[in-house]
């Protein structure tokens, strides 16, 4: 009877739904403060540097083993409340008509770039299962087998519209947005249709991620805040981020809204929408808390070339970010953005360790 291996029981359901990160996601009280890092599966291991230098990142990615090999390491090597799909952000584009390729030293390259508003009629909205999207709801599959019964939740994500609109406008990463910035300003009309469909696309790929066993969703808004000021953001980003968001709701599990630079305007991006929200490490958690409000969880927010410096350092930086806390509920430890390659997993296992310690409950100090 083979179903019975794969199906969770009721009794599996139950456990992860009382797993810490969770309960925290929800605003509920929990035993610790649990903690997982943004781009925990990745260069600062050395397991994941061995099976990267045997297959290229799209490989890796379109090999539902391999993805789901390298999303188990850091559950493996560290006592993490939660695991991320390896994946990225941008494969979603392939299936609208990109060209994508990881290319060493230079990151993430898009070889036809959208250049003119003509380039965004021709862009598909495919299902995710009709491209290597594929490959990913796979490997959910994967961990979620392995993982559901040890009661740990497995964490889909996507990119928000923003930052998929930006690598697909100026082919790659930039320093200055000014060609994203360009089509916006001047194509209003060629800019609400790239958004819309963006937004399509990846709430197919978000709900079907949470189909196949995703037991929470993340989206990253990685470059927002550092092309636009609070009216653009107001304007060209928050109506479709917002649109996301409310057709996310459906999901039935917990929604990460996490950006980076946008302290500026932090309480605009929170009102799209999302139960937790992720922040960078730019200001203390305790100053985007009074401006979310009390209403729903906050994720973050150690600078995380804090993991670079010697443990008393760490230490100290740590405790800072659990003071601002305040040990309240709905607190979920991470990094204000993804960790540093040079990072020595040393300071991890200690990072995850102290936290929990830290802040166990019902130890009346
Ligand atoms: O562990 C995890 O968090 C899951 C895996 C994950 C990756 N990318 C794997 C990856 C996640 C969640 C992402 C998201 C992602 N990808 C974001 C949003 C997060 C953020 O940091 O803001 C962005 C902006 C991207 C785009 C991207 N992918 C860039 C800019 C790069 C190159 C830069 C770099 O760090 O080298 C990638 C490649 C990439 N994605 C790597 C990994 C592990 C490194 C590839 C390698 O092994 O060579």
């Amino acid at each position: 009877m083979e179903q019975v291996l794969t199906v969770p029981t009721v009794s599996t359901e139950a456990r992860l739904e009382a797993s810490p990160f969770l309960r925290a996601c929800r605003g509920l009280p929990v035993p610790y403060t649990p903690v997982w890092l943004m781009r925990q599966a990745g260069r600062y291991m050395p397991q994941y540097r061995a099976v990267r230098a045997r297959y290229s990142m799209l490989e890796m990615i379109s090999t539902p083993e391999l993805a789901a090999e390298v999303t188990l390491q850091p559950v493996r090597a560290f006592e993490l409340d939660a695991a991320i799909i390896f994946a990225d952000i941008l494969p979603p584009l392939m299936g609208m008509g990109l060209k994508l390729d990881f290319v060493p030293g230079r990151g993430p390259v898009l070889e036809n770039r959208l250049q003119r508003a003509y380039d965004i009629d021709l862009l598909a909205t495919p299902p995710a299962e009709e491209t290597i999207l594929a490959k990913t709801l796979e490997a959910v599959r994967l961990v979620a087998a392995e993982l559901t019964p040890r009661g740990i939740p497995l964490i889909g994500f996507a990119g928000a519209p923003f930052t998929l609109a930006s690598y697909a406008i100026e082919g790659g990463g930039s320093k200055n947005y000014a060609r994203v910035k360009a089509l916006m300003y001047g194509e209003p009309a060629a800019w609400k249709r790239l958004m819309t469909k963006l937004v399509t696309v990846q709430v197919d790929y978000l709900l079907k991620q949470v189909e196949a066993g995703a037991s929470a969703l993340q989206v990253f808004d990685s470059w927002a805040g550092a092309a636009l000021g609070r009216e653009d953001y107001r304007r060209y980003v928050q109506p479709y981020s917002r649109m996301l968001f409310q057709q996310l709701e459906r999901a039935g599990v917990p929604v990460i809204n996490f950006s980076a630079g946008t302290a500026p305007y932090i309480a605009d991006v929170a009102s799209c929408g999302g139960d937790v929200i992720g922040v960078d490490w730019r200001m203390p958690l305790g100053w985007f808390r009074q401006r979310i409000g009390e209403g729903r969880s906050i994720q973050g927010n150690l600078d995380p070339v804090a993991l670079l410096a010697p443990w008393r350092e760490l230490k100290a930086r740590i405790d800072e970010v659990l003071a601002e806390a305040g040990g309240r509920d709905g607190h979920i430890f991470n990094l204000g953005h993804g960790i540093l390659p040079e990072t020595p997993p040393e300071n991890v296992r200690r990072l995850v360790e102290y936290v929990h310690a830290r802040t166990m409950r019902g130890e009346a100090l």
